[in-house]
């Protein structure tokens, strides 16, 4: 199934609005999970670190969660990116109800962002890697759009969790699952598209990370 036939699902809109939820997301991520979401929401503040006329890259975008951490009079540039149509303009909806005139909102493959190389301070990879059918190019196009010492924060889905619940419901090709990798497989990814690991925490299935790109260009 086409990704953007997969969330004009009744599970792409309910999943598009609670991630607009943390509390509710919250609890959703502990029962379905058995993990804590927090690091994901907190991660957002990324977003108001980078400085003026700064570029900040959030794919895949989705239906906009991040665009909470965006100031209405940031000046910056936002780039929304998704290869879904149907969770673009779930995001420029939210846009419009935040009173965001500063996005720009892109249809586009995380493996191919019309972005010129180096331009941006900041790329936001939230819940994309574990749906992806290639990660590994995902990640290194979030490379190439990286200027040197650039800063990558995301999240994904890993397999290697140590519950039954986990192991059954975390499967490749499963809902939007597509390659799901494991920690040391995404640790890998990120290494081999020359970005060096700030940060990594695991809860559950879920694994959050804040990286940046060699500032050595
Ligand atoms: C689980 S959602 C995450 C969305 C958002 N970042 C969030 O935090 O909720 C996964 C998103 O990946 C998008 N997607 C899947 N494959 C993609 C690809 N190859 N390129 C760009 N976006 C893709 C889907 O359309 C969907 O919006």
């Amino acid at each position: 199934m086409a990704r953007d036939d997969f969330y004009a699902s009744p599970f792409g809109v309910a999943y598009s609005a609670y991630m607009d939820r943390p509390r509710l997301s919250r609890l959703i991520a502990w029962a379905v999970w058995g993990g804590d979401i927090r690091p994901y929401y907190d991660s957002m503040n990324a977003v108001a670190e980078v400085g003026e006329g700064g570029t900040i890259v959030d794919c895949p975008c989705g239906a906009g969660p991040a665009l909470r951490a965006l100031r209405h009079d940031a000046e910056v540039r936002y780039v929304a990116a998704d290869l879904s149509r149907s969770m673009i303009r779930r995001a420029e909806k939210r846009a419009q109800t935040r009173g965001l005139a500063n996005v720009e909102f892109v249809e586009a493959n995380a493996t191919d962002i019309p972005l010129a190389s180096g331009s941006a301070d900041l790329f936001l990879s939230f819940w994309g890697l574990h749906c992806f059918e290639d990660p590994a190019a995902a990640v290194a196009e979030a490379a190439r759009v990286l200027k040197p010492g650039g800063r990558l924060v995301g999240s994904c889905f890993v397999r290697g969790s140590d519950t039954l619940r986990q192991r059954l419901l975390v499967r490749p090709g499963s809902g939007d699952f597509g390659q799901v990798g494991t920690q040391p497989e995404i640790e890998a990814l990120l290494a081999g598209a020359g970005l060096e690991l700030s940060s990594m925490e695991r809860s559950g299935p879920m694994l959050f990370f804040d990286a940046h790109g060699s500032s050595a260009g």
